[in-house]
This record gives structure tokens, C-alpha cells and sequence, in this order.
């Protein structure tokens, strides 16, 4: 059975006694309702290290009060079922208070990375993200802190707040887990009805448009209008759709890494995604 820590203090203290003991230590910080997407990371920190912590906390600071706080999935039973299966050591799932002390007055505000795409439609949320992420780093002193990379944004937001923070941990970014059809995983798909589900392949259909425009050398505005129109085919009300540089998420730089990024809603139900896309001209980013 995985041990499940509710208390920070009792969690920062087996972390720390083993690494005293010279114990790699791994974590991987989740909201929970976990799927294969999660399993990846654990397995990834499992290979990687001694020991392995899993968050799961529903971090309220990071949705906005129209958003899905209330109903997003709370599975803890489940999940600690499906990391008994992988090489979890810890589940650290603190109380909300524990967390957020009622007098709370700290925030985390990254700027930068934050800006603009999740950050223009979900204003807040990245402080939100930036500042748990911190207090669960300060909860779990792990060596490496694994996030998926279908949270595009948020991996830069993080990587950004432990380089000014100057936070003594390692960002692994983890590549995106799939459904057979290409839909990205995410504890939301279980929002969707049957219907939607079969329309929400649209984010994959786009991601996978603009890499072949992109191959082929099409303009940055083509391939924005044409992810757009693969989403709208599909029926998505469209939240952006675009190719950018993929460390500053500015205009694209000659020669350095993109990143394509969509994001739509269907019904009630807003999805995200992307897709790395090669440098153009095969150079690398300049120093
Ligand atoms: O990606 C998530 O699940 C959350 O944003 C995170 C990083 C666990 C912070 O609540």
C-alpha cells in the first residue's frame, strides 16, 4: 500500500531523511484523477530515482470562480490504487488549509511565460500554479520535479519561477501521453459526453496540420488559419490557435524551436494541447 502523508511537515521530513541517507528523490505534483499520462511521469521518476513522491491536491488558488473547482474529479482511492501498480513511494495529499493558512498573504507571480495564451484567458491561474508549486516544492525538497509537457505553458511558467527563485530542484518536462486517436490525456476528457469525445480529436487534427505545413516550410499565419479551421470543423469554439517560439512564446525565432498551441472548448469542457515543431534552417537557438 502507497503511504499517504497528509501533514507538510511530516512530508518535508522523509523526503529529507532520505536524501540524508543519499536517496535520489523523485516528484511528480498532480491535482489527482490520474491516468496513463500520470503513470508516465511516475514511471519516469521511478527509473530515475529512489524514491518517488505524488502530490494530489485540487489547488483551488489556480481555477477562477466560474471555473471547474467544484467538479473536477476527486478520485483519491482510485489513485492510490493505480500507484500501488507503479513505484510510488509517497502520496502526499495535503489539506487545503494546510496549504493556505486562513491569514495567507504570499503569492508566486511569474511574469514572462505567464503572459499571454492561458495567461490572457485564465488571468490568475498561473499565480495560482506558480504559487502552489512552490509550497508543495517546499513540502517535497525532491531532486527532480517531473511535469508533463501538454501543459506547455505551465512547464515554463515553473521552469522560469525555480530559475529566479533560485528553487534547488531539476524540471523534467515529460512528453504527452495519447489516446490511440491522438486526443492528448487529461483528467477533463472525462467531462466529455461520447459525442464530444469523437469531436475533441479536432486538437490533435490541427497539431498535426500545422506540422506538416510547417515541414513544408508554409507561413505562420497559414498555419494559424488552418488549425483554426480544423478546430472549427470539428465544432470547437476556438480560445487561440498559434505558432510561436517555443521558450518565449513570442514571434517564431530563425532557427530555434517552436511550439504550435490550441486550445478550445466543447459544451462545457475547454482543452488544451501542442506540439513541439522542429527549428527552421536546422540551427540551433543563439546563445
Ligand atoms: O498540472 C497540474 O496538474 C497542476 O497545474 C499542478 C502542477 C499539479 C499544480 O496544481
Amino acid at each position: 500500500m502507497v503511504d499517504v502523508i497528509h501533514d507538510p511537515a511530516a512530508m518535508r521530513d522523509r523526503v529529507r531523511r532520505s536524501r540524508v541517507a543519499g536517496r535520489r528523490v523523485g516528484f511528480v505534483p498532480t491535482m489527482g484523477a490520474l491516468h496513463a499520462g500520470h503513470a508516465s511521469l511516475v514511471d519516469r521518476a521511478a527509473a530515475e530515482c529512489d524514491d518517488v513522491v505524488v502530490s494530489i491536491f485540487v489547488n483551488p488558488a489556480q481555477f477562477a470562480p466560474h471555473e471547474d473547482f467544484n467538479r473536477y474529479p476527486r478520485t483519491l482511492a482510485a489513485d492510490c490504487h493505480l500507484l500501488e501498480t507503479h513505484r510510488a513511494t509517497w502520496v502526499y495529499a495535503p489539506e487545503v488549509a494546510a496549504v493556505y493558512p486562513p491569514d495567507d498573504a504570499t503569492t508566486v507571480t511569474v511574469a514572462g511565460p505567464a503572459a499571454g495564451f492561458e495567461g490572457t484567458i485564465r488571468p490568475g491561474h498561473f499565480t495560482g500554479v506558480a504559487t502552489v508549486v512552490c509550497k508543495l516544492l517546499l513540502a517535497v525538497p525532491a531532486d527532480v520535479a517531473y511535469f508533463g509537457a501538454k501543459d506547455w505553458q505551465q512547464t515554463l511558467v515553473v521552469k522560469r519561477m525555480v530559475r529566479d527563485l533560485g528553487l534547488p530542484v531539476t524540471i523534467a518536462v515529460c512528453p504527452t501521453v495519447r489516446d490511440a486517436d491522438g486526443l492528448a490525456l487529461s483528467s477533463r476528457n472525462a467531462y466529455l459526453s461520447v459525442a464530444e469525445r469523437q469531436r475533441a480529436v479536432a486538437l490533435a487534427e490541427a497539431l498535426a496540420l500545422a506540422a506538416t505545413m510547417w515541414d513544408a516550410g508554409a507561413a505562420v499565419a497559414a498555419i494559424e488559419t488552418a488549425m483554426r479551421a480544423a478546430l472549427d470543423h470539428r465544432g470547437l469554439a476556438v480560445d487561440y490557435a498559434a505558432v510561436v517560439d517555443a521558450e518565449s512564446l513570442g514571434p517564431i525565432v530563425e532557427a530555434a524551436p517552436a511550439v504550435a498551441l490550441v486550445a478550445g472548448r466543447l459544451g462545457t469542457t475547454r482543452l488544451i494541447d501542442n506540439r513541439e515543431l522542429p527549428p527552421r534552417g536546422g540551427g540551433r537557438r543563439a546563445c
